[in-house]
C-alpha cells in the first residue's frame, strides 16, 4: 500500500506524464497476452482470508488485552470517520456463521490471524496466559477441520500487544524478538496438533513502513530514513527464530511449515529499453519484497539496498549505513528459514529513474530508492486510491520470486480489489473482472514453472481497513455494519469464484461467460434483500429522528434548565435574607 504523500507524487507524475508524452508514450508495448482457458493442478488449494484486528471485534471481551490498533483507532484524527475496529464484523461471535459461508464457497482452506494480545494480554507469557482466548481460536479450528477447510495461521497481523509497545518501542527494540518467539511457541504448543501451515508475519513492510516511517498506521510513528529499517531488521530476526523454533521443537512431531507473508508491487519499467529505468524497476521491487526475501533466502539485504542507502547515509553525514547489518552467523541464522513463502498481491506501478536530493533532513525510505512511481490512467481503480486492476503484473511478479529465491513453494496468501464505503452494490461486476484476470495471469504463471500451490481471495468478508477504516469493503460478502448484528450479504463474486474453485480453472469461454452472467443475474435478488434492509433502517433512522427531539429537550431540562433554577433560586434566596437582615439592622 503506498502511504498518501507517495499516492499524490505519483498523481502529479501521471498528470505530468499524459500532457507531456501522450503521443510518445506507448502504454501497448507490454504484450499482455490473451486469455488462457485451462485447469491448475490437481489439488490446487483454494480460499478466503481475514485478520484477526480487521474482523473480530470484541477488543475488550473476555479478558483480552489491548493492541496498538486498539489505541491508535481510539485516537481522533487517526482512521477515517475515527472507525475502530471495537465490534467490526463480530467475527469473535460468528465462528459458525462464517464457516457456513466458507462452507459455502467450497474454500479448501482459510487463513487467519491470532491476537497476540488476546492469548497474552500484556505480550509477554511469563505475566499471563488467556485461556478465552485459547477456547476461542480452538473452537474456529475444531470447527473449520470439521467442515474439511485446511486452517492457515498467521501468528502477527499487525496487532502488537500495547504493554510492549509502551515499554520498549515495540518492534525498534530487540526485545520483541524473544518475546513474539515466546508467543509463537504458546501457539506451537497449544494448536500445533491441529495446524500445518504457519506464517509469521503479514506484510512486514507495512509495519515498518507506515507502522515507524510513515505514522499512518500504528503505532503512528514518523522515525523517517531509520525507523523502518531497524524495524525490519528485528522482524528478520524475530522471524528466523520463529522458524528455528518450530524446526527444533515441534517439526518432527507436529510435521507443518512455517513461512512468511510478504506483499509487494509489481514494478514495471516505463522505457523498457532505457537501462536506468529497468535498474529502477528492479530497485522498486528490491526495496519491497527483496527487502525481507532476500535475507531470508539468501541470507543479507538485497545489495541494491546495501549501495545506496549506504552511499546517501555517508553522503547525509552519517557515520554508518542507515541499514543495518547482519553478522556472519546471524546471516547463516536466517537464510533458509522459509518453508513456503506467502505472497500478497494487489496491484503495479510502473517505474522510472528520478534521483533525489540527499539532504539528511529528507532522508526517508522512499527518497533512498531514487525512482518515481507512475500509473497508467487508463487502468481500472474501482477502490482505493492505491489499487489499479493490472493483472500482467501478478505474473511478472510471481516470474520473479520464482527466479531469485529458486522457485520456492508459494502461497498466495492475499489478492484482490475494494469498492467505496457507499457503493451498497452487491452486483461487483468489476471484482469479478479483477479476480478472473488475476487469477488467469496466476494460472499462467504456473505453466510458466512457477511453483504456486494455493491461492486466498482477499478477503472473505469486508472488514475494518486500517487507516481507511470501514471506507474501503475488499469482502466478497458484504458486511452491514450499521446492523448491530453487522449481517453478510453475497456479492456477485461470491458465485463467481465458486464456479472457478469447483472448476479448478476456466474450461471454456462460453462457460466462464456464462459463470458471469448468472452470477450477476443472482445477486439481484440479494441486491433486493440488502435494499429491503436498507429501507428498514432508514425508517428506523427516520422514527428516531422524530423521537430525538423530545429526548433532547428532556435532556435539556435535566441537565440545563434543573441546575439553573436551582442556582438562580439559591442567589434569589440569598439576596431576600440579606434584605431582611439590613431592615432588622
Ligand atoms: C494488505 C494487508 O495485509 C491487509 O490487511 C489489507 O486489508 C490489504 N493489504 C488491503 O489493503
Amino acid at each position: 500500500m503506498l502511504p498518501r504523500c507517495a499516492i499524490s507524487v505519483c498523481h502529479v507524475f501521471v498528470l505530468v506524464l499524459c500532457l507531456s508524452s501522450a503521443e510518445d508514450f506507448d502504454w501497448t508495448k507490454n504484450d499482455h497476452g490473451s486469455f488462457y482457458y485451462g485447469t491448475f493442478p490437481a489439488g490446487f488449494s483454494w480460499g478466503a482470508g481475514s485478520s484477526a484486528y480487521q474482523t473480530e471485534g470484541a477488543w475488550d471481551k473476555d479478558g483480552k488485552g489491548l493492541s496498538i490498533w486498539d489505541v491508535f483507532s481510539h485516537k481522533k484524527g487517526k482512521i477515517q470517520q475515527n472507525d475502530t475496529g471495537d465490534s467490526s464484523c463480530e467475527g469473535y461471535h460468528k465462528i459458525k456463521d462464517d464457516v457456513g459461508l466458507m462452507k459455502d464457497l467450497k474454500l479448501n482452506h482459510y487463513r487467519f490471524s491470532i491476537s497476540w494480545p488476546r492469548l497474552i494480554p500484556t505480550g509477554i507469557k511469563s505475566d499471563h496466559i488467556n485461556e478465552k482466548g485459547i477456547q476461542y481460536y480452538n473452537e474456529l479450528i475444531d470447527h473449520l477441520l470439521e467442515n474439511k477447510i485446511t486452517p492457515i495461521v498467521t501468528l502477527y497481523h499487525w496487532d502488537l500487544p500495547q504493554f510492549l509497545q509502551e515499554r520498549y518501542g515495540g518492534w525498534q527494540n530487540i526485545s520483541m524478538v524473544n518475546h513474539f518467539n515466546e508467543f509463537a511457541n504458546l501457539c506451537f504448543e497449544r494448536f500445533g496438533n491441529r495446524i500445518k501451515y504457519w506464517m509469521t508475519f503479514n506484510n512486514p513492510w507495512s509495519v515498518a513502513v507506515e507502522g515507524y516511517e510513515t505514522g499512518e498506521h500504528a503505532p503512528g510513528l514518523r522515525l523517517r530514513g531509520t525507523g523502518a529499517y531497524k524495524v525490519a531488521h528485528h522482524i528478520i530476526k524475530a522471524h528466523a527464530k520463529v522458524w528455528h523454533t518450530y524446526d527444533t521443537q515441534w517439526r518432527a512431531k507436529q510435521k507443518g511449515m512455517v513461512g512468511i507473508s510478504l506483499s509487494g508491487d509489481w514494478g514495471e519499467p516505463v522505457d523498457i529499453t532505457n537501462q536506468k529505468d529497468i535498474e529502477a524497476a528492479e530497485r522498486y521491487v528490491q526495496f519491497y519484497l527483496g527487502w525481507f526475501a532476500t535475507p531470508i533466502f539468501h541470507g543479507d539485504y538485497p545489495q541494491v539496498m546495501k549501495d545506496f542507502i549506504g552511499r546517501k547515509s555517508v553522503q547525509q553525514g552519517f557515520g554508518t549505513s542507515r541499514l543495518p547489518s547482519f553478522s556472519p552467523q546471524e546471516k547463516s541464522y536466517i537464510k533458509g528459514t522459509c518453508d513456503f513463502l506467502g505472497v500478497g498481491h494487489f496491484t503495479t506501478r510502473y517505474i522510472t529513474q528520478k534521483n533525489h536530493p540527499s539532504a539528511r533532513s529528507s532522508s526517508s525510505y522512499f527518497t533512498d530508492r531514487d525512482l518515481a512511481e507512475l500509473v497508467d490512467p487508463r487502468w481500472p481503480d474501482p477502490g482505493s486510491e492505491w489499487l489499479y486492476s493490472v493483472p500482467w503484473g501478478f505474473r511478472r511478479l510471481l516470474n520473479f520470486v520464482k527466479s531469485q529465491y529458486g522457485n520456492p513453494m508459494i502461497y498466495v496468501t492475499e489478492n484482490g480489489v475494494s469498492e467505496k464505503m457507499l457503493c451498497t452494490e452487491l452486483c461487483d461486476d468489476w471484482r469479478i473482472q479483477y479476480f478472473k484476470d488475476y487469477t488467469n495471469e496466476m494460472l499462467k504463471a504456473i505453466k510458466d514453472g512457477v511453483n504456486v500451490k494455493g491461492y486466498t481471495a482477499w478477503s472473505l468478508l469486508d472488514k475494518f481497513e486500517w487507516d481507511e477504516g470501514y471506507s474501503e469493503r475488499f469482502g466478497l460478502y458484504y458486511v452491514d455494519f450499521r446492523n448491530k448484528n453487522k449481517p453478510r450479504y453475497p456479492k456477485a463474486s461470491v458465485q463467481f469464484y465458486k464456479r472457478i474453485i469447483s472448476s479448478n480453472g476456466f474450461p471454456n469461454q462460453r462457460e466462464v461467460e456464462n459463470w458471469r452472467r448468472k452470477a450477476v443475474e443472482t445477486c439481484s435478488t440479494s441486491n433486493q434483500l440488502l435494499a429491503a434492509e436498507e429501507q428498514r433502517s432508514t425508517a428506523a433512522n427516520i422514527l428516531r429522528l422524530i423521537h430525538d427531539p423530545l429526548t433532547s429537550h428532556m435532556e435539556m431540562v435535566t441537565e440545563i434548565v434543573v441546575p439553573t433554577v436551582c442556582t438562580l433560586s439559591i442567589l434569589l434566596s440569598a439576596v431576600f435574607l440579606m434584605f431582611l437582615l439590613r431592615r432588622r439592622n
